[in-house]
């Protein structure tokens, strides 16, 4: 229906001489307004020299030459703006269509194109933290959204399993722990946190005793530390090298079970990947990454380390600070370490040399900290022509603030994630023991995907399992609901029909709740690819927001499943289209409707 309307539109103003490609379709702010607007009129005013409404006028004359059946009127608001609404018939189509059981696939936009996400990556034998549960919840989305729209979509956890960290924790582990029983014991993962802290506390004690020995003993550790790592990069010492094995693999079973809780998965079958950073330090990954550069004469020599400058050798004309490929003693880097999965990445999924790989687009779904790191590796991979602005994306989130109290971040106090899920199940089996863990999961992802992820968190409780607002346990009941009415309307012998006149079924209510509700639910295709081509599960989650609000107003006002009501088939139909289409909405959230609430 929207591509029939367009088309209409584009003839329209073709004819008064006015470029297609200034024509754009959204939805009016207000439903009430009409199903569909367009600003084409104050767009192109100017340009032609016309007052916008004078030209709006002009443009529904044209249209109204060659109206499609669908249309059933159209009119000029405020400014200029052109409002279109439908039919009923169309209206009902829709709903039907619904009914019908709508595809898997949503849309063909991402047909043919490729896309890897890039989320979670959560670090080695260190915590699952608050700001990766952020990115598997809003990464996971993204993936659900594009694959939904027909991109093929490849989901990598890009694990930090390697770094000059290990150097310490190895070192922590040699001196203080037991690395076989830590790995039998209980809460393998917490032990290995607390040495790797043991480290870092036992240098600052160290350093700042007034002891001058003791000072040269925390430099000692951090030698140490710094050889150790030296040590497993060079993969000479086998002993050392199964040591780090162990910690990672201490460290994927305990996200296996965060990310079984979460209702995310890391599937091989679909294609999904886990590659962690150490995949990336070999020669045969990380020196063609250094004879691109070179090639390119990208490497410049700067206090010993090889660096990438983003506008020459003069501070002031830099764009961003120089990027640090290659350190003086030669251990292996973080962005280096990017650069060569990205240049991995492209000759698995993309063709390089062959459109520069424009056929694949990675996002990164990681914290805003890194907002300037993401800047100067997308300028370096640029400069590397392996990619053009829209192929490389990083979604950003915010923090998640705590307010005081029980879940307050006390200095060195780590928040586990295992406490939040726990704590969120507590309070969601005092609304049902039954859905517990469904619910708390939706109420913690809604309300980090019901805003924009650049926005920070304040963490409350009250409001994510607040069952009158918007949050996700809200939704979830809203559409259980609604299947208690359909269990109702089954019992009744009432079946879900849509007819237009009483021969063909049932006809349709004039109830302006229904009304509303129903024209509503033609957004969800628009909505979808919305949020898709800006990557933002936000647009959807406001989207069932408003959805579940004109539900339930529609759900308080009128009895749907009556059977003296001759129109109650088309009600409950209309019910019926509505729960299909938030079960679906959630789903693309990554949140699971309980049976019961
Ligand atoms: N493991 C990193 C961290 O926790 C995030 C990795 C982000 N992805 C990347 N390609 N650098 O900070």
């Amino acid at each position: 229906m929207k591509n029939e309307l367009s088309a209409a539109l584009i003839r329209a103003v073709s004819e008064l001489g006015i470029d297609a490609s200034s024509v754009a379709l959204d939805f009016p702010e207000n439903a009430e307004h009409g199903d569909f607007t367009t600003n084409v009129a104050m767009v192109n005013a100017k340009k032609l020299d016309m007052n916008p409404r004078v030209l709006a006028e002009k443009i529904v004359a044209e249209f109204d030459k060659n109206k499609p059946s669908s249309i059933k009127s159209v009119s000029i608001a405020g400014p200029g703006f052109i409002n279109f609404v439908l039919d009923v018939e169309a209206v009902s189509k829709n709903t039907q269509e619904i009914l019908a059981g709508a595809p898997t696939k949503i849309s063909d936009i991402g047909q043919g194109k490729k896309v890897l996400v890039e989320y979670s990556s959560p670090n080695i034998a260190k915590p699952f933290t608050v700001g990766h549960l952020r990115s598997t919840i809003i990464g996971d989305s993204i993936a659900r959204i594009l694959s939904t729209l027909g991109y093929s979509v490849i989901r990598d956890n890009h694990l930090g399993d390697w770094g000059t960290q290990f150097g310490k924790l190895l070192v922590a582990i040699e001196k203080w722990g037991n690395l076989g029983l830590i790995e039998k014991g209980e809460d393998p993962i917490k032990k290995l946190v607390d040495l790797y802290v043991k480290f870092h506390d036992e240098v600052d004690r160290l350093e700042n005793s007034n002891d001058d020995k003791l000072k040269s003993e925390a430099a000692e550790l951090e030698k140490l530390a710094r050889a150790k790592f030296q040590i497993l990069e060079a993969g000479s010492d086998q002993k050392i090298v199964d040591a780090w094995k162990i910690c990672v693999d201490i460290s994927m079973k305990e996200f296996a079970k965060i990310y079984q809780r979460l209702g995310v998965a890391f599937d091989p079958k679909r294609g999904d990947t886990q590659i962690g950073e150490s995949f990336f330090v070999t020669p045969d990954k990380i020196e063609p990454v250094i004879e691109a550069l070179d090639s390119k004469k990208l490497l410049k020599k700067s206090e010993g380390a090889k660096v990438v400058f983003f506008g020459g050798d003069d501070p002031k004309k830099w764009k961003y600070p120089p990027l640090i490929i290659e350190k003086s003693d030669g251990a292996s880097i973080y962005a280096t370490r990017d650069l060569a999965a990205d240049l991995y990445r492209l000759n698995t999924y993309g063709s390089v040399g062959q459109n520069g790989g424009q056929n694949l687009t990675i996002i990164n779904e990681v914290g805003a900290e890194q907002s300037l790191y993401f800047r100067q590796l997308f300028e370096t991979e640029k400069m590397l022509g392996w990619f053009t602005d829209s192929g490389r994306v990083h979604v950003s989130h915010g923090l998640y603030r705590f307010k005081e109290g029980r879940m307050s971040t006390r200095k060195g106090k780590i928040i586990w994630l295992d406490d939040i899920l726990d704590e969120a199940v507590a309070r969601a089996s005092k609304i049902n023991a039954e859905s517990a863990e469904d619910v708390a999961v939706a109420a913690i992802k809604f309300n980090d995907l019901k805003r924009d992820s650049l926005q920070d968190i304040v963490f409350d409780w009250d409001e994510m399992m607040n069952m009158a607002g918007d949050s996700g346990p809200y939704l979830q009941y809203s559409c259980v609901r609604a299947k208690a009415v359909m269990e109702k309307a089954k019992g009744l012998g009432i079946v879900a029909r849509i007819g237009s006149g009483p021969g063909e079924g049932s006809t349709r209510p004039k109830i302006a709740q229904l009304d509303l509700l129903e024209r509503y639910l033609l957004r969800f295709q628009s909505i979808i690819e919305f949020a898709g081509a800006s990557y933002k599960p936000n647009i959807i989650a406001n989207y069932l927001i408003n959805l579940a609000a004109l539900f339930n107003s529609f759900y308080s006002q009128v009895i749907i499943a009556d059977v003296k009501d001759p129109e109650a088939a088309y009600k409950v139909a209309v019910t019926q289209a509505f729960a299909k289409t938030m079960e679906r909405g959630l789903d693309l959230l990554g949140i699971k409707v309980p049976k019961k609430m």
